[in-house]
């Protein structure tokens, strides 16, 4: 006897990163800021939220969405917050899949993509990329033209990059939604939020859970042309901002200077944590994301990630798929930690754990 529809019996449900708040542990496994959000943001909970608390939020987030339109040069009906970029992925979800209709993305890619296909009882198409560069395979999209396309980008776990204009070329030619995930374009060069302009069927997601350090905040918006946002409004919980997370949101915005000071001192551990790594015999991926994608040597994955964590240092080890198992994900952390992660690293190699 079961209560919930077939499909939903059947999926296994997503895992995340692990969490260990408040331990000593050097958290490297689920992609966070680890340097701390704008100060301005965090007055805004001290100063002005007693009474704000009593009502409902907003429903349409609008001066956060005021703010992020006219930092990206939109209208506000052009963008859409909502709890999380998760939050969307759902939303963009509920409206466009459903059992006959069809998901594509790259692999690897950020698994919740798919969970989402499974819930809508949807068709799941995977595109596997390029196996030595892990590039996206463009064509193959194309050639899926599925009812929903998912391109994390830079992608994760990878932190490989697509260009815009691969991106444009892939909007052009799907007559289906293109969903560019942009949650780490704050660490990225290039960014595809002027493709909704000229493009009917592209939404960007963003979140503010990387860049600004809001992880906990759950705040992410999407940037579509507003028709289509207006049906995915109808698919959205009532109030799925909350107070706290609009106002918090909205300071983090406005203070751009404290996000870019932020996010380069991260590019900078990037690079430095890239090329230590890459000492140790490792082929590390060029990354425009705050993580790295590791090939361990001798294929040693899994026994790295475990003996990292014995030294109490988390990183991500995905099993799946193929192309995942010999290697890791680490998230930047600030230098001492980077330091913390290679000393662990040296240690465990030298005992052969690995
Ligand atoms: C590619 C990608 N998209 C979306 C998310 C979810 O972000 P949010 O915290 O905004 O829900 C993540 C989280 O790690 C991610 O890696």
């Amino acid at each position: 006897m079961t209560y919930v529809r077939d499909n939903i019996e059947a999926m296994n449900a997503y895992v995340p990163g692990e969490q260990m708040p408040g331990s000593e542990v050097v958290k490297l496994n689920t992609n966070e800021n680890p340097y701390p959000p704008s100060p301005t943001a965090i007055d805004v909970m001290r100063h002005e939220m007693l009474d704000r608390l009593r009502v409902y939020p907003d429903a349409k987030a609008g001066r956060f969405c005021e703010a992020v339109g006219n930092l990206l040069g939109f209208e506000r009906d052009w963008v859409l917050a909502a709890n999380g970029s998760d939050n969307l992925i759902v939303m963009i979800a509920r409206a466009a899949l459903g059992p006959g209709r069809t998901l594509a993305q790259p692999t690897p890619t950020f698994p919740y993509y798919k969970t989402q296909a499974l819930v809508e009882a949807a068709e799941l198409i995977n595109m596997p990329c390029d196996p030595e560069s892990f590039a996206i395979d463009v064509d193959g999209l194309l050639e899926a033209n599925a009812d929903v396309t998912f391109v994390a980008n830079p992608n994760s776990p990878t932190g490989v990059t697509a260009s815009v204009g691969e991106l444009r070329r892939l909007a052009g030619g799907l007559d289906g939604l293109l969903v560019v995930d942009e949650a780490y374009a704050d660490f990225a060069e290039a960014t595809a939020v002027e493709l909704p302009r000229d493009d009917a069927n592209v939404i960007v997601l963003r979140t503010l859970s990387k860049g600004y350090s809001l992880a906990g905040l759950r705040l992410g918006y999407a940037v579509a042309q507003p028709p289509l946002l207006q049906q995915l409004w109808k698919t959205k919980e009532i109030y799925n901002v909350a107070t706290l997370s609009q106002e918090i949101g909205l300071a983090a915005i406005r203070d751009q200077d404290h996000m870019k000071a932020n996010t380069e001192m991260i590019k900078a551990s990037r690079a430095e944590l890239a090329e230590q790594l890459t000492r140790r015999g490792c082929r590390v991926w060029p990354s425009e994301a705050n993580f790295l994608m590791v090939a361990v040597p001798r294929g040693g994955a899994a026994a790295c990630g475990e003996a990292l964590k014995r030294r109490n240092v988390l990183v991500r080890y995905f099993h799946q798929p193929a192309s995942m198992a010999d290697k890791l994900r680490i998230t930047i952390g600030t230098p001492e930690q980077n330091q913390v992660l290679l000393a662990a690293w040296d240690e465990a190699g030298s005992h052969s754990e690995f």
